[in-house]
């Protein structure tokens, strides 16, 4: 069954650019959350409402923001919103980015909450909040999506009661201590809990939602049903581990090998792959000095290994993402310089954005895969990686601490904080027997195929489908007031 999806989403799936030549090209964001959400729209058709950031973005649009999408063969809406340069960046870099970004992860990086900022994310979620009304007026879905729209759940609501809206939360949830030190975080979680149904990446941050909104709001909390009800509204908390399509459109083994000659790398080295934003929370800096370990322990490598890391520049208008690029490059041409020959060098850095294609022939080209970040909701390259072995060869280096690693049981499990222990997994990736290997990829995949992008969007959207007919059944009925909250609970 087919139904008009409403995605709210800060990152837009297509920007549209003005390049040097004055001409208008299309630049795809290095985004999971794209990856994740855009094959559910492109299946079934609907809005999606999102910043309006390329430069050519307007030039493009009609004159309400909506531009059909893809460009090439349109299958649904692009609705653009238009924020002031200042407000944006106040909402987006300080606020979801300096403040909610650290504060979800456990990455050491201290969250900075600034009134101003707070101030910006309220306007702007406010006027995502009035275009999703309008787009779900005549019915439909709304799907609110990460940390940028904590509040548009509660304002939707207040507008629409009927509604039937869920958020998905990309990154993790922190223990209750943590979300704590949130100045405005009774007004966040009363936001957040406007919503029908909250999704996390894993039953842990579930649990840690629970604990909080259980320790900081009025509210009654349910483990067994995982549900919050406050202030008559019942909201399911679940766990829906996101994933990536199945099957995945990787390229060919050969492709991979003419990018391997493209960058000069030896044909018999062994070839590991990472591919991330270049985000303080990916473990990049760490990654490197596993690798530096690895070649000082193992000399047999010099020659033989080589580590092609992929770097989309992110959030560059917040000093510590400058500050992480510039120590990025740094550390990579130290150990380039203490291990390289005269026709070798072990890293190869490639700072910059890279479209879907391009990801792809890397993964053809490498033998294993390295995704080792300090913290990370779920991480997406872990799976696109395995998905993209479709010859069942291929080892997977990843962090413990990444949402992934409840489910990718056949991957060498890390703590990227231990530079002697990744090391010593990216060995045992290069010198694993084929029979391992193999064995490992198929467990993985098996587990990718029964749990792809559209199990996802299927669970969840199947939860919304039950509440909405609940929801259709209850609604119109006039009920007493002081059986309004059975009746939230009957709907919900
Ligand atoms: O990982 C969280 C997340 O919001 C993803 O959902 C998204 O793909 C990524 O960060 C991109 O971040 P940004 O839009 O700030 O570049």
């Amino acid at each position: 069954m087919t139904e008009h999806l409403v995605v709210i989403a800060n990152r837009e799936p297509y920007a549209h650019e003005w390049d040097d030549s004055g001409n208008v090209v299309v630049q795809r964001p290095a985004s999971g959350l794209v990856t994740g959400i855009e094959p559910m729209l492109r299946a079934g058709g609907g809005t999606w409402i999102a910043y309006g950031g390329g430069s050519a973005d307007r030039a493009t649009s009609a004159r309400n923001g909506c531009v059909a999408v893809p460009p090439e063969a349109p299958e649904y809406t692009l609705r653009r919103m238009w924020i002031g340069e200042d407000e944006y960046e106040r909402y987006y870099s300080g606020f979801a980015n300096e403040g909610l970004w650290p504060l979800c992860h456990m990455a050491h990086a201290q969250p900075a909450f600034r009134a101003r900022d707070w101030d910006a994310y309220r306007s702007v979620n406010e006027t995502f909040a009035r275009a999703a009304v309008e787009e779900t007026r005549t019915g439909g879905m709304l799907l609110v999506q990460d940390y940028h729209f904590a509040l548009v759940p509660r304002m939707v609501r207040n507008r629409a009661p009927h509604a039937v809206t869920s958020l998905f939360w990309h990154i993790p949830w922190p223990h209750s201590d943590v979300a704590g030190i949130l100045p405005w975080k009774e007004a966040v979680l009363d936001g957040m809990l406007g919503a029908d149904v909250i999704g996390f990446h894993t039953r842990q941050y579930c649990l840690n939602f629970l604990d909080t909104v259980e320790r900081y709001l009025e509210c009654r909390v349910d483990r067994d049903a995982m549900s919050v009800t406050y202030n008559g509204h019942r909201t399911l908390v679940r766990a829906y581990p996101i994933s990536v399509e199945w099957p995945y459109p990787s390229a060919s083994r050969a492709d991979g090998a003419t990018l391997r000659r493209e960058l000069n790398i030896p044909k018999q080295a062994h070839v590991s792959i990472g591919v991330d934003r270049a985000d303080y929370t990916k473990g990049l800096l760490e990654r490197m000095e596993a690798i530096e370990l690895l070649l000082e322990e193992n000399p047999s490598l010099i020659g033989r290994y080589v580590f092609v890391q992929l770097a989309s520049p992110t959030r560059m208008r917040i000093r510590r993402y400058q500050q992480l690029a510039d120590d990025l490059r740094e550390l990579v041409e130290r150990v380039n310089a203490r291990f390289a020959t005269a026709s070798w060098k072990p890293i190869v850095l490639q700072m910059r954005t890279f479209s879907a294609d391009e990801v792809r022939r890397y993964y053809a080209m490498a033998d294993s895969a390295i995704v080792t970040p300090l913290h990370d909701g779920m991480n997406l390259v872990a799976k696109e990686y395995v998905a993209a072995c479709d010859d069942g060869d291929g080892a997977l280096v990843l962090s413990a601490f990444a949402g992934a690693a409840k489910e990718l049981d056949g991957a060498l499990i890390v703590n990227p904080y231990d530079a002697e222990q990744v090391a010593q997994a990216i060995l045992r990736a290069i010198r694993m027997p084929l029979l391992e290997r193999r064995a490992r990829m198929q467990d993985m995949r098996a587990q990718i195929a029964s749990h792809s992008i559209h199990h996802w969007a299927a669970k969840m959207l199947g939860d919304l489908r039950d509440i909405r007919q609940r929801r259709a059944r209850f609604w119109p009925q006039r009920l007493p007031v002081v059986a309004q909250e059975a009746r939230e609970v009957v709907a919900g």
